[in-house]
């Protein structure tokens, strides 16, 4: 039988929507089977010369013109930001087309409103690509987990800080060397705020949670550290103790609820997170059947996000041909129950500024363990302490003279 062609039209030709356009070029039997054809593709500038590179697609400026005509079927929205976004994504649910898109910030922030209208018109709204690149979690997530209670989700979400932790530990690069490297590469854009300062994790941390717990938390139920503070000393005073630092997002269903992290945590070296270098994502699932999985590849760049989104667009092919109305990505009926800072526990790694500070001067601020000294500062590595102790310290630490908190990290 010969199947109807599936008309895409295509929001943004960046980064991502041209490894889309690419990977639906080549000759792909499976692919080809599924007759999934870009028809038309909206950009914020239209050349002769662009179009001519795009002979047998139409581009055009006129986003809306796109995600009203009834003639394209499915809607790949790779423009990235909040608003515009929100509004075709919309526009193109409510006329009936299924979306796909690799927008993490809207996700993270619209996606149980845009799910609603989606299931409310009867259409598929996907975005494997929004979390953690070519990294296919949120279906394994939906597909695999139905029957295994999952208890925590860890993973390296972020690229850039992953790249610029892996100089600072691997080359004892600075900070500020490891971050220009990293835009050097094409790893961390001019601003890289996002990034560094742990937002673009917690978006991801919040949809994995979605898929993982059946919850949507929001963004202020998660505790937010960036790896901006961290020194090359962290990282030496990290290994003498046996552990490495990385940049984890963490999510884990406790008794008192849930408990989600966004910081630059130590690992034990022996840890399979230890092990994940450079610009690469990863993520490990912890559950009672399966015990643990790890997965760990590219978190992003144009063929192995796109690849992502042919994957979504895979799943809308058959459910189109067969004439299905395509599952619901994921249910998130369960009201959000998230532990308080009294029942948050962890390890702390304490670094604080200052030539002198005793052991009873640590012990009157109700800070005990380990203790590394050197190069005008202190480290301590405690034992487990709760978010609300963590809090206590923080405002005590900036009353004592002499002496400065450079950070305080959880430890895994
Ligand atoms: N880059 C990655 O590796 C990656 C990985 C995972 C997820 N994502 C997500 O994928 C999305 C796209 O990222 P990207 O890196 O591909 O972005 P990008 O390279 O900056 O490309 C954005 C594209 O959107 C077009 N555009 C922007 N605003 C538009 C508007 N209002 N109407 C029509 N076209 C518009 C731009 O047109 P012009 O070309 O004419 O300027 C450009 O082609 C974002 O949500 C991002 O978070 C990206």
């Amino acid at each position: 039988m010969i199947m109807d062609t599936i008309n895409i039209g295509l929001l943004g030709l960046g980064t991502v929507g041209s490894g889309l356009v690419e990977i639906l070029r080549q000759p792909q039997p499976r692919l080809a089977a599924r007759r999934l054809k870009v028809t038309r593709i909206a950009v914020r500038t239209v050349t002769p010369e662009r179009q001519a590179q795009y002979p047998d697609i139409a581009l055009t400026t006129n986003s809306t013109s796109i995600v009203t005509d009834p003639n394209i079927k499915v809607v790949v929205e790779a423009i990235g930001g909040r608003t515009a976004a929100k509004e075709l994504i919309t526009t193109a649910l409510t006329f009936g087309k299924h979306v796909v898109t690799a927008n993490k910030d809207l996700i993270a922030t619209d996606g149980a409103e845009l799910s609603q209208i989606a299931a409310a018109h009867h259409v598929g709204l996907y975005y494997e690509a929004a979390v953690m690149g070519a990294i296919p979690v949120l279906r394994t997530l939906r597909n695999a987990y139905a029957g295994d209670p999952i208890s925590r989700i860890t993973g390296i979400a972020n690229g850039t800080s992953n790249f610029i932790l892996t100089q600072m530990i691997a080359h004892g690069a600075s900070y500020d060397d490891a971050l220009s490297l990293a835009q050097s590469k094409g790893f961390a854009e001019a601003n890289p705020a996002n990034d560094v300062d742990g937002l673009d994790a917690t978006y991801k941390l919040l949809i994995l949670t979605r898929f993982a717990f059946g919850m949507s938390p929001t963004i202020d139920d998660v505790s937010i550290q960036g790896i901006t503070t961290l020194q090359p000393q962290d990282f030496v005073a990290a290994s003498i103790w046996g552990y490495a630092i990385k940049p984890l997002a963490v999510s884990e269903l406790t008794p008192d609820g849930l408990c989600m992290r966004v910081a630059p945590h130590l690992v034990p070296l022996a840890h399979p997170l230890a092990a994940v270098r450079d610009e690469n994502n990863a993520v490990l699932i912890d559950s009672h059947n399966v015990n643990r999985l790890s997965m760990v590849g590219p978190g992003a760049g144009a063929l192995p996000t796109a690849n992502s989104i042919v994957a979504d667009l895979l799943d809308l092919a058959d459910n189109i041909h067969d004439g299905n109305t395509p599952e619901r990505f994921v249910d998130t009926d369960t009201p959000a129950v998230v532990a308080d800072a009294a029942h948050r526990v962890s390890p702390r790694f304490v670094g604080i500024r200052g030539d002198d500070v005793t052991r009873e001067q640590l012990a009157a601020l109700g800070i005990s363990g380990r203790v590394q000294r050197g190069r005008g500062r202190v480290t301590v590595l405690t034992g487990p302490v709760t978010d609300s102790a963590v809090a206590q310290w923080r405002q005590v630490l900036t009353t004592v003279p002499g002496l400065e908190l450079i950070h305080i990290l959880p430890v895994l």
